[in-house]
């Protein structure tokens, strides 16, 4: 069996560096930059696990200015196969509430100033230019354990759903958030992309919780989102989440990842273009 090592990316509100055993702190830099924050290594169950807050511990850093490549770069060079991340949203569809869970399987890109690949001849980045397929995002085998997991906990929670990454830091207007919903959109972020696409060019498999703290703007009667709405379920959404990653991570190890992680790199490898001789 490939041994694994599952990286956490802890989104606004999820930076609780006490669900790993035998902590250790290491500073990196990667060709891309540095990482949002220091890695937390450490264990969960006899799972070897790195801890990273997206935002930093001390929440300083907005999405727009997330150094996504650093924080996937890191993972991956610290041996990474799995990473799991949690990310607060906003619900866009009837029947999705603050509190929910969405474990995500597509995404929609609005996102429009952010470096979506490594493969752009940074020194001491890849060779070669990506074109990395992106119709299965996320990978089915953790997202399906992480919801099952949600369940088994007693939690609402959603297997499949789109989410909409907004460049932020501004929330949505009434007209875009009612056209996102009528986009068939299910919940809105602004985070997951570029990760999840940086996630599938280092052939990881990349699993993500939504967390619901609110509806955005699209419905008539429910005020609009501010970062009140957002920061009243923060807590009970960390602790959610929290219990499911504790619970979830012993049970990766379960399975034979050895398939899964060579279709991931093999699809990489078939995604590069190397210059010309
Ligand atoms: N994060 C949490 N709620 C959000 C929303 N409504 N729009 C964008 N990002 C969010």
């Amino acid at each position: 069996m490939t041994s694994i090592k599952v990286g956490i990316i802890g989104g606004s509100g999820l930076s609780c560096p006490n669900i790993l055993k035998e902590k250790t702190e290491k500073t990196v830099e990667t060709p891309f930059g540095k990482p949002s924050d220091v890695l937390l290594i450490g264990k969960i169950g006899d799972v070897d696990c790195i801890l990273l807050s997206r935002h930093a511990r001390d929440h300083t850093i907005m999405p727009g200015r997330v150094n996504y490549r650093a924080n996937i770069w890191a993972l991956k060079e610290e041996g990474c196969t799995h990473i799991l991340v949690t990310t607060a949203c906003g619900s866009l569809q009837e029947g999705i509430h603050p509190g929910d869970i969405v474990v995500l399987d597509q995404f929609i890109d609005r996102t429009h100033h952010r470096q979506q690949t490594f493969y752009d001849g940074t020194p001491g980045g890849p060779a070669g230019i990506c074109h990395i397929p992106l119709a299965e995002p996320f990978c089915p085998i953790t997202s399906q354990m992480l919801h099952d997991t949600a369940k088994e906990l007693g939690y609402t929670a959603r297997m499949g759903g789109t989410m909409l990454t907004i460049e932020g830091p501004r929330f949505s207007s009434k007209a875009e958030s009612k056209m996102w919903n009528a986009w068939g959109a299910h919940c809105i972020n602004m985070t997951t992309v570029p990760e999840v696409v940086l996630a599938r060019e280092s052939g990881l498999c990349y699993a993500a919780m939504g967390l619901v703290t609110d509806y955005d703007s699209w419905r008539e009667d429910t005020a609009s989102v501010n970062v009140e709405s957002v920061m009243k379920t923060f807590a009970q959404n960390s602790a959610r989440a929290t219990d499911v990653l504790l619970k979830v991570i012993p049970k990766l190890k379960d399975v034979d990842w050895t398939k899964k992680l060579k279709e991931n790199g093999d699809l990489v490898k078939g995604s590069i273009l190397l210059p010309h001789s």
